[in-house]
């Protein structure tokens, strides 16, 4: 596991848990790496109304396989693919019973990973205190599917909460498209067909990529998205505005294109201040400043996905290059999420430390490059993609969405997964240092 030892100190490897009544040990199968662990990484100290012991495992974002039910558990098998709602509420208390256990009133929701006495999901293994954090995967692989648990719902929260503003002509602003900024804007997609959904960020390759996941404007961070925006909405301003970085610069900018009645919607930690007076943010615009979201949506996000609704760009790391993915996040090289996967029984083909990348047949007669078709895990519990597996015969045929380079799966790594595997929702691509690009 991937122990924060010391504040303002790289993250170390140690050793593993045990499962006892009421609690789930659960197989690591992706643990996502999330900008939030960076900040805390580079806190001086506990955050703010964070509980933080060191050491602690870090990885907040994961989902498995269930290894072995404690004394008590029922409604699980071994074996069983499992997403993980990551904030773990009393359970008990007016917000936990109807389902916001992120807003839990008694202990702060904070979950495993994120230092509230609970260990996270860089590890082989899992401790999840109660079964009833746990949600069926069904189809979705674990690895594929963890960034839904922190990414994509936190994104879906952050969208749905603002669903009754995104009607006929109405316009969403997503400011900061890494990880979770990707999802928002698929999330406004899946919420409203009708909003014109416009991307923010400094990094030209991330405004591509947004472009691919739905955006329909893509502008570089700066005084001249603004007049755009301005120019698009009639001078109004959008109905919706995340804040997915929350930077000084950046709440700015959310301030002077949000529109009265709007929503202005700070979900980045980037620790910022947005100045506050009569006429600034536009009258009667309200600002949020949403954690995480609930269990209950958390499962109308894994429902989008088994219905192929929402994808990711992904790039798997192995446990003990999990640093690297930190310092490529920190370094703005990610392009999706990073997703270490800390089982050997599987990696990815394409991982970073992998035994080479596979490109498919077209693309290495036509002279190399990486293969532009995602063709997904098959029917029949092998995985398709590459010249090694044999399904990917570089016409595309399979595919509804494409990667940079088909990932391709081992026969491995599906068996744990239901047999009824159809091709998949996420795009898995490898794209270190390079610009998305459409095949
Ligand atoms: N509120 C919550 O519950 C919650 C949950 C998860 C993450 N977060 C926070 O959300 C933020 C995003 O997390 P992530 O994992 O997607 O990070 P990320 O690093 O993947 O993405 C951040 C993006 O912001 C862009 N960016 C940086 N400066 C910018 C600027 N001035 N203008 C426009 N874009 C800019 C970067 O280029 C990058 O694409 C982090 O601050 C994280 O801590 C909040
Ligand atoms: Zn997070
Ligand atoms: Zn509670």
């Amino acid at each position: 596991m991937l122990q924060l030892v010391g504040w303002q100190q790289p993250p170390e490897l140690r050793e593993v848990p045990e499962p006892g009544p009421g609690q789930v040990l659960v197989k690591v199968g992706g643990a996502g790496a999330c900008h939030s662990d960076l900040h805390i990484m580079e806190a001086p100290g506990p955050p703010p109304g964070f509980a933080t012991q060191l050491p602690f495992t870090l990885g907040h974002e994961n989902a498995g396989w269930v290894e072995r039910l404690g004394p008590g558990v029922t409604g699980f098998e071994p074996k069983d693919p499992v997403m993980v709602y990551g904030p773990w509420g009393c359970g008990i208390c007016a917000n936990c019973r109807e389902g916001r256990e992120n807003y839990c009133q008694k202990i702060s929701g904070q979950g495993g990973g994120l230092g509230g006495g609970y260990d996270g999901g860089m590890a082989e293994y899992l401790l999840v205190p109660a079964a009833r954090f746990l949600i069926p995967l069904g189809i979705l692989d674990p690895r594929q599917a963890a960034p839904l648990s922190d990414a994509g719902l936190t994104g879906y929260h952050a969208v749905k909460r603002s669903a009754h503003l995104l009607g006929a002509g109405s316009t969403a602003v997503v400011i900061g498209v890494g990880g979770l900024g990707q999802m928002a804007i698929q999330m406004v997609r899946a919420l409203s067909a009708a909003t014109t959904v416009v991307a923010v960020d400094t990094d030209p390759g991330k405004l591509e990529t947004a472009k691919r996941m739905g955006a329909d404007e893509a502008l570089l961070s700066g005084e001249e998205a603004v007049t755009r925006i301005k120019d698009m909405t009639g001078q109004q301003g959008a109905q919706l505005v995340l804040d997915m970085v929350g930077i000084d610069p950046t709440l700015r900018m959310a301030a002077q294109v949000a529109r009265m009645l709007g929503h202005l919607t700070i979900v980045g930690l980037g620790g910022g201040a947005l100045p506050v007076n009569f006429s600034s943010p536009p009258h009667e615009c309200s600002v949020a400043s949403p954690y995480w979201g609930s269990l209950p949506e958390l499962m109308e996000v894994i429902t989008l996905a088994q219905q192929q609704k929402i994808k990711m760009l992904l790039e798997y790391f192995p446990l003990e290059h999990a640093n690297e993915a930190y310092q490529l996040l920190h370094d703005g090289k990610i392009q999706g999420r990073a997703v270490i996967t800390p089982t050997n029984e599987y990696r990815p083909q394409g991982d970073r430390a992998g035994a080479g990348r596979r490109n498919c047949r077209r693309k290495r007669h036509e002279g190399g490059g990486r293969c532009d078709r995602w063709t997904g895990p098959v029917a029949d519990g092998t995985a398709s993609g590459g010249p090694g597996s044999g399904a990917c015969d570089g016409d595309g045929r399979q595919a509804d969405e494409c990667g940079l380079s088909v990932l391709a799966m081992t026969e491995n790594a599906f068996r744990p997964v239901a047999a009824a595997l159809r091709p998949y929702l996420i795009v898995a691509a490898d794209v270190r240092g390079r610009s998305p690009r459409r095949g």
